[in-house]
């Protein structure tokens, strides 16, 4: 497997800045958060998905809700926005990680929302500090589990809640489907739903509950494919041919990964005692 910047989401995230103008914003100047989710969520089903995680955390202007890997910040911007709560999201990736607090900045978020450039699984999410946390679509690229739960329970104060959405292994993934994972989305590993549910429970998490969203994300993956082919010629002319190629290799194998069966996604709640 090549490094993270293998998946076609990830290169040339400026690439933002271009969806901005073309929606007649320029350089420099304010946003508001609506103006930003078309661009700024880098999981499935959007908002929708991040409404579900405000309500199951609880955020309110009291919490201090943690992002692990929080990419360009679209979903702490859009909790801290519609709770109040204050959000720090904590990504790898540098190059995500500054447009996320640039955009921040642009979105007079600043004071509810902090940018940290780190690992999870070097306890940058630091200890007992938060009254919730929420990742989305991270936990894939990490394949030390018991690092990863142990890590993001002890960033937890006691009480505080988690939600997750993730893929798992639905059926035995072929060799073939594993190269595709490795080569175009950086996952070498997934557990299975009960094998999830016990990493989790190993880490001294409670109350993990698990719904499948399978279906409802290889619905999304489709129509997110659809809808980039659409509109093709004129991304092209937005980004360039390169960031098109790679964004349609990606997004396409995700859909024949779905497709398959043997992918599969959930999302995940559990309490730290
Ligand atoms: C698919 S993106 C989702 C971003 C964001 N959660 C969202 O929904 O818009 C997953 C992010 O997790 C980050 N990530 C992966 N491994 C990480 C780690 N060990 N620590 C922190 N962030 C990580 C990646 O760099 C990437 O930005």
């Amino acid at each position: 497997m090549s490094d993270i910047k293998s998946m076609g989401l990830y290169r040339n995230v400026e690439r933002i800045m271009a969806d901005l103008r073309a929606s007649g914003f320029d350089g420099t100047s304010p946003l508001t958060v609506d103006d930003l989710t078309p661009y700024d969520q880098y999981h499935y089903e959007g908002t929708d998905a991040v409404d579900d995680a405000i309500a199951f955390l609880g955020a309110n202007p009291a919490a201090h809700i943690l992002d692990v890997g929080s990419g360009l910040g679209g979903p702490a911007r859009y909790i801290a926005d519609r709770s109040g709560a204050a959000v720090t999201g904590l990504e790898l990736q540098p190059d995500l990680n500054e447009t996320a607090a640039a955009l921040t900045v642009r979105a007079g978020l600043s004071a509810l929302v902090t940018h940290v450039n780190g690992d999870v699984l070097a306890g940058d999410a630091g200890t007992d500090q938060f009254t919730g946390l929420v990742s989305m679509l991270c936990f894939l690229h990490i394949p030390d589990r018991a690092s990863l739960f142990a890590n993001c329970a002890n960033a937890l104060q006691s009480g505080s809640r988690i939600f997750i959405d993730d893929y798992y292994e639905r059926g035995e993934l072929t060799t073939t489907e594993w190269e595709h994972l490795a080569n175009t989305v950086y996952c070498t590993y997934l557990p299975d739903q009960a094998t999830y549910v016990k990493q989790m429970e190993a880490a001294g998490l409670v109350d993990v509950q698990v719904t499948d969203k399978t279906n409802d994300w290889a619905d999304f993956v489709g129509d997110r494919l659809g809808r980039f082919r659409e509109a093709r010629p004129e991304l092209i002319a937005r980004y360039d041919e390169a960031t098109v190629e790679s964004l349609d290799h990606f997004y396409a194998t995700v859909v024949d990964l779905f497709g398959g069966g043997n992918l599969g996604g959930l999302r995940v709640t559990a309490r730290r005692p």
